[in-house]
């Protein structure tokens, strides 16, 4: 009697024999895999036990650069043919071993952003022949692949004992650190269309923005430079002492104050700290984007608008609300690493009850307010150098705009320059930044007012410290 495993196993078979027929044998003049890597290893290549390791998609560079650290020296090869890329590594030099034979061929690279200005020729499915003193290596690195399910870089490793191949691959984190691209740099995740991988990550550029261009309220911006900058400054005096680096800033406050400008203005004063920026659904990254802030310390971590995302369990892998997620997150960062996470909100209350009831978090919460009267003066003037005011006209458009944003202000100056050159004035003046304001009160206008973030009912702007609490 034939039984279902037996006939599970004679298909099983049968596939396999079948898909290897279909192997084309390796043509003439073509070198064959398996011979070429038994003689680089000096005894058979499937005799000796294949070591796995994988690391996140967009640490590709990074562990080429490591793997090449590594070897004394290399020999890189691909593979001839498409389509292979998806047998486990034993399983190749076990066909290579029985005739049914890979040839050698190109290396397959993938182009890589590794900087705002700079690609990287990285090694998507290759084969290193490495030595490193007397030990012999056969590594096969391989790009993710999502469409096939593969979200991580994976190394398959060939040595000649266990050891050697664990030594290798100990030795890796330690290079990926020492020769990581990414130091210093600002990154971003973004989810991937296909399955659950971490990228494509994105590289920005860092923006420069001055002081005197954070037009805030007396105060609230050195207490934000203390916490993050300050501390950095005097990291070495702290660790001496015991203290912890790792620190926590809440910016909150209405929409179109400033908060990301703030977080722009810290990233120019922070030329060396690596930057991880997380907005909306991409907190759900916060585990990655911790673990990278750690490798790569001095870093900043921001988590924007985290609102949007506190409540959702939907991009949350620990099963909790995200902002729990992030809450643990951060706590499980060492207090000595130089980390600092910088968190935004509209909206302190919806966060106020899960960070009182964890905390040590938050290190400080900065209410950035509505701009006061000087600080619209100081808006006009920083977003209209171009506009010829008289002071009335200023103090006059300053008074009327009394609970708008600082993005408003931004929006008047532009539509008073552009009603100066519909109009054909070369100078935009008075008349006009008069009728930018008619326009942008008028009850016309009272959703894009809404959307620069201004409020119906113009609230008296509080400048107190708002401590304890962080609901404005
Ligand atoms: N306090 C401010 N000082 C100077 N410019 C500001 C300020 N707040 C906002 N702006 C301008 O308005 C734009 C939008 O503000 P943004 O920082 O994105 O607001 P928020 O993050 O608080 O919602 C900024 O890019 C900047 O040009
Ligand atoms: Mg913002």
């Amino acid at each position: 009697m034939t039984g279902p495993d037996e006939i599970a196993e004679f298909t099983r078979l049968f596939q396999g024999f079948l898909e290897r027929m279909q192997m084309p044998p390796v043509a003439a003049g073509r070198e064959a895999l398996g011979p070429r890597l038994s003689e680089h290893l000096g005894v058979d290549a499937t005799s000796l036990p294949v070591v796995t390791a994988t690391f996140p998609a967009f640490d590709l560079p990074n562990v080429q650069l490591a793997v090449e650290a590594w070897f004394d020296e290399f020999e890189l090869v691909g593979l001839a043919g498409s389509d292979r890329g998806h047998y486990p590594f034993a399983e190749l030099l076990e066909i290579a071993a029985q005739q049914y034979r890979f040839a050698i061929g190109s290396v397959d690279y993938q182009r890589l952003s590794i900087s705002v200005d700079q690609e990287m020729d990285c090694v998507a499915f290759g084969f290193y022949l490495g030595k490193q003193g007397d030990d012999r290596y056969v590594t096969l690195l391989r790009a993710p692949n999502p469409q096939y399910g593969r979200n991580n870089v994976q190394l398959e490793v060939v040595a000649l004992s266990k050891e050697s191949g664990q030594r290798f691959l100990a030795a890796l984190p330690g290079l990926i650190r020492e020769r990581n691209v990414f130091r210093g740099q600002i990154v971003s995740f973004e989810g991937h269309e296909f399955g659950h991988g971490v990228g494509p990550f994105r590289l920005h550029p860092r923006p420069g923005i001055a002081r005197e261009d954070v037009v805030l309220p007396e105060g609230v911006l050195e207490r934000v430079e203390r916490e993050v900058i300050g501390i950095a400054e005097h990291r070495e005096a702290l660790r001496d002492a015991g203290q912890h680096l790792r620190r926590g800033v809440l910016l909150y406050g209405p929409p179109g104050t400033g908060k990301t400008h703030t977080v722009r203005y810290l990233l120019s004063r922070l030329p060396e700290f690596t930057v991880v920026l997380l907005a909306g659904t991409s907190i759900g990254y916060i585990a990655e984007a911790c673990a990278l802030a750690r490798m790569l310390q001095p870093a900043l971590v921001v988590l924007e608008d985290c609102d949007l995302v506190a409540e959702s369990r939907e991009f949350s892998r620990g099963g909790g609300p995200l902002l729990f997620q992030v809450l643990n997150e951060m706590d499980g960062l060492t207090e000595e690493a130089d980390v600092a996470f910088l968190l935004t909100t509209n909206r302190a209350d919806l966060l106020e009850p899960a960070l009182s009831q964890r905390p040590g978090r938050i290190d400080l919460a900065v209410e950035v307010p509505l701009p006061d009267a000087p600080g619209r003066a100081r808006l006009l003037s920083l977003y209209g150098p171009a506009l010829t005011l008289s002071p009335e006209c200023v103090a006059e458009v300053v008074e009327r705009t009394e609970g708008t944003t600082a993005s408003f202000a931004k929006e008047l100056v532009r539509r008073a320059v552009l009603l100066a050159a519909e109009q054909g004035s070369a100078i935009p003046g008075d008349t006009h930044l008069r009728a930018a304001t008619d326009d942008l009160l008028s009850a016309r206008d009272t959703l894009t007012r809404r959307l620069l973030g201004a409020t119906d009912n113009p609230p008296v702007p509080s400048y107190a410290a708002p401590e304890p609490g962080l609901a404005p």
